[in-house]
């Protein structure tokens, strides 16, 4: 590409932008399907006459789906590429929302629902994949960080639509007007182009040199990263045979999972998405007030994310985990006991939101980016795939484990005890992170790559 004029340089920096705000918009649909079932949820069980136990599944079918589709992303993206998948996850999310909004049974919307995982799956694993082989090197760890926030403000989306149409009590609505979003992602991966770094592992040279050239602001730019491209394909992905013969690589593998069991089991998607009925508990019995009740949810979930943004690269990643879970079981402990002792006063009501949302804030200042960044920076490179894939998979199985059980836990345990079960493992995730968890802050992933397949204590393989 000779000569690169200032014209051609904006225009390759508007393209980037481009490109990753294409990207971005899966984290959008996968936070919208994660908020919008907790509108929609009241009036599907008052509509379909659903028990207790059928709506947790209506809830969670969408989290098993999610975990396939996260499986079986994970060989789509290699074998069709990055582009082709995001186009499969479009395609399933507007099929999904589709079948979902049409539902004539709990049946159809349950099955329904595990299409809109798939596609749900296929986008958390892709996505950010593709953003980090897309995205210059200067802002692709902020990209994850991003891309938590897009997942956050899907969800105040869903619940501000969800408010919209809850007068009417049009669950239809709620699920059906998801399609515009994906049909807009569709045609935007349409035009999407290939992730250079799966040309280059395919042995197309070519169109990867010419996909570089347009989206980085020089040429000797793009050669250069088409040569460390080139330089980082001579480590093989082999995943599944260095978990069967490395105990180093498995317990990076363990950490992952662990690290994606903790996030799930603070209790954070209980509120995403029983929200409406955790107001009713708290004494709110009036729909507007739980659906407003909601949407504050959302709207601190997404402030408060930015806390996080802040916090990552200056306080490090342990340290606010540790401060985030300790927030998280005050919110959910006092929550917990003011339900024992009776919620009597408009008083008593509002301090137990403000216990709620201390819980969203603890969450979405830690917990929510934090893990995402840890998963993403622990695996070695020879079984990143594998390993990112283990952990994404098992965020969904331990999300649809919370959804699965959290009314079934109400009914058997009671309100109070519940929420301090949450409380509970909270505390027990502090002392865990302070065991096991290592601090990655201002280290090389080559430098965390060495320290871990020498046989380093896993909360030291951050060490200088
Ligand atoms: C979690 C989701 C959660 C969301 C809330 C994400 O990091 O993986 O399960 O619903 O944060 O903001």
């Amino acid at each position: 590409m000779p000569g690169n004029t200032n014209k051609s340089r904006t225009s390759n920096k508007v393209m980037t932008l481009f490109v990753c705000f294409l990207a971005a918009l899966a984290g959008l649909l996968f936070g919208l399907d994660i908020g919008v079932i907790a509108g929609a949820l009241p009036f599907i069980a008052k509509d379909f006459n659903v028990t207790a136990h059928q709506q947790e599944w209506i809830v969670s079918s969408m989290m098993f789906g999610a975990a396939v589709g996260a499986v079986g992303s994970g060989w789509m993206s290699s074998r069709l590429g990055r582009k082709k998948s995001l186009m499969a996850g479009a395609i399933l999310f507007v099929i999904g929302s589709l079948w979902s909004a049409g539902a004539t049974s709990p049946e159809m919307l349950i099955a329904a629902r595990v299409v809109l995982g798939l596609a749900v799956g296929v986008a958390s694993y892709t996505a950010p994949l593709y953003l980090s082989e897309i995205a210059p090197e200067k802002i692709r760890g902020s990209m994850i960080s991003l891309y938590q926030l897009m997942i956050t403000i899907g969800i105040l989306a869903a619940y501000l639509s969800d408010t919209a149409f809850s007068d009417a009590g049009a669950w239809r609505w709620m699920l059906g007007i998801i399609t515009i979003p994906a049909v807009l992602l569709l045609i935007g991966v349409f035009f999407l182009p290939n992730s250079p770094r799966w040309l280059a592992a395919k042995g197309d040279f070519r169109s990867a040199e010419r996909v570089l050239s347009r989206l980085r602001d020089t040429s000797e730019q793009a050669k250069r990263e088409l040569d460390e491209i080139r330089e980082s394909l001579k480590i093989k992905q082999s995943g599944w045979q260095l978990f069967q013969s490395n105990s180093n690589f498995r317990r990076a593998v363990f950490l992952g999972v662990l690290l994606q069991v903790m996030q799930q089991f603070t209790g954070m998607n209980v509120i995403m998405y029983y929200a409406p009925k955790i107001f009713e508990i708290a004494g709110f019995a009036n729909t507007t007030q739980q659906m407003w009740g909601t949407v504050i949810v959302g709207l601190v979930n997404v402030l408060a994310t930015f806390i996080a943004i802040g916090l990552v690269d200056r306080w490090g990643r342990k340290p606010t985990l540790v401060l985030g879970f300790m927030v998280m079981a005050i919110g959910m402990g006092i929550l917990g006991t003011m339900l024992h002792i009776g919620i009597h006063s408009p008083e008593a009501q509002y301090f137990a939101v403000a216990m709620l949302l201390m819980f969203i804030v603890g969450f979405a200042m830690s917990a929510g980016p934090l893990i995402w960044v840890l998963c993403s920076e622990i695996q070695p490179l020879k079984g990143r795939d594998f390993g990112i894939t283990v952990s994404t998979a098992t965020n969904w199985i331990a999300n649809m484990i919370v959804g699965a059980t959290f009314l079934t836990m109400l009914n058997t345990l009671g309100n109070a005890p519940t929420f301090w079960v949450y409380a509970g493992l909270n505390v027990f995730f502090i002392l865990l992170t302070l065991a096991l968890i290592p601090e990655t802050k201002n280290v090389s992933l080559e430098h965390i790559e060495r320290n871990l397949m020498q046989g380093k204590k896993l909360r030291d393989i951050g060490q200088k």
